[in-house]
């Protein structure tokens, strides 16, 4: 088997390889990434080396060097993680072409794989080439389906529904960039997945990932290293905002399980908020820095609340009974024991986040918590 993993220096994508490398040991993986900020340094330290692996440098959005990988009529799977996922920078007005680059990457870097992808598909037809492509996973996101909570602070928050599921109507928060190109991307993709392309299509819908290798921009990371040098979690208004996390390693497994048993054209939910029987637990933002800070042994002096994101989702929650029951999977880590992994991770860690936020992600965080003052 030979995968062509796009975005594979990113967070997800560097655990993906890493999990097949460890679980697939036969299985052959070209990574294409343009290398940008959070292509997070030495992610691939530990398999670089390894012969089953090749390291492309290059842009989703470049159709050319897409189809010169197709055309080695080697490849079997595409997997496509790459793309901008701060949602923050997608909406800081101080970023406007980090902004045009949420659009150019996650939209048009797609849909430029769709289209090399659907071209190579006519080469086997006419026989100018052996292999089509067995499937094309999209990695998409929870957002998409927008804020299961309706209401704001002053009249009361109000519950739509209990969690989304595949087939409900996708509904990104306007005003939230990265959620909207996201929204765009995953309908490009069922797009390719119909009359007259019939792209082997599938897409895959996570929530909230967490763990080892994850650029210190996000809530956990940057919460756990900030305690570690003795800074505050900087919590966005009330702090009474839940997602559902899910650890990576679940992830990756969940979309091997995908790869090997998923149907084409279906779309799956991923997540790690446990269900069946067991416990379903919601955490809010504000319990996750309460927790982090117990497992550090602390107090909760130094929770901090600042100014909120602008057009803030309140509630992701993810029905994932789908994927359970097409290919048995569901999360292994709870919350809590992925939490405390994580934090050992970060603490083994350090001389790898201490420079990424030596770096240019200082003046950034300087300039984003700023403007959060209360
Ligand atoms: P984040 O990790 O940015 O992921 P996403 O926006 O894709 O869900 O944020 C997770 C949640 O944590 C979200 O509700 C925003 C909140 N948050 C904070 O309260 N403080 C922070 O410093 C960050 C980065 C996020």
């Amino acid at each position: 088997m030979h995968l062509l993993v796009t975005g594979g220096l990113g967070f997800i994508g560097s655990n993906f390889i890493r999990y097949i490398f460890t679980h697939r040991q036969d299985w052959y993986i070209t990574n294409l990434d343009k290398e940008t900020y959070c292509a997070t340094p030495n992610a691939h330290i530990d398999f670089r080396d390894n012969p089953n692996y090749t390291f492309v440098h290059g842009d989703v959005c470049d159709f050319e060097l897409a189809s010169s990988l197709l055309r080695k009529d080697s490849l079997d799977v595409i997997m496509h993680f790459a793309g901008e996922t701060h949602v923050d920078k997608s909406i800081d007005d101080l970023e406007e072409l980090k902004r045009l680059e949420f659009t150019q990457t996650n939209v048009r870097g797609t849909q430029t794989l769709l289209e090399a992808v659907n071209a190579h598909h006519k080469l086997v037809k006419n026989r100018h080439a052996k292999k089509r492509i067995e499937r094309f996973i999209h990695m998409s996101t929870d957002e998409v389906y927008g804020d299961l909570m309706e209401g704001n602070s002053f009249s009361g928050y109000h519950r739509k529904k209990g969690s989304s599921s595949e087939t409900d109507k996708l509904d990104a928060k306007i005003g939230n960039l990265y959620a909207i190109t996201k929204e765009n991307a995953d309908k490009t993709a069922q797009t390719y997945a119909t009359d007259p392309h019939n792209l082997p299509v599938i897409i895959v819908r996570s929530s909230n990932n967490y763990g080892p290798w994850q650029y210190p921009e996000k809530l956990l990371p940057l919460a756990i290293t900030n305690v570690e040098e003795g800074k505050n979690i900087l919590l966005y208004g009330d702090g009474g905002q839940i997602r559902d996390w899910v650890y990576v390693e679940d992830t990756c497994e969940a979309l091997l399980a995908v790869i090997e048993n998923g149907k084409i054209p279906e779309i799956y939910n991923v997540g790690g908020t446990w269900q069946y029987g067991k416990e379903r637990k919601e955490y809010t933002n504000r319990e996750i820095a309460e927790i982090i800070m117990k497992l550090f042994g602390k107090d909760t002096s130094k929770i901090k609340h600042v100014q909120d994101r602008p057009h803030h989702d309140r509630l992701y929650a993810i029905d994932w009974s789908k994927l359970h029951a097409h290919t048995q999977w569901e999360p292994r880590i709870p919350f809590p024991l992925g939490l405390e992994k994580t934090i050992a991770w970060y603490k083994q860690n350090r001389a790898w986040w201490e420079y990424i936020k030596s770096g240019q992600f200082k003046e950034w965080y300087r300039m984003q918590y700023q403007q959060r003052r209360k």
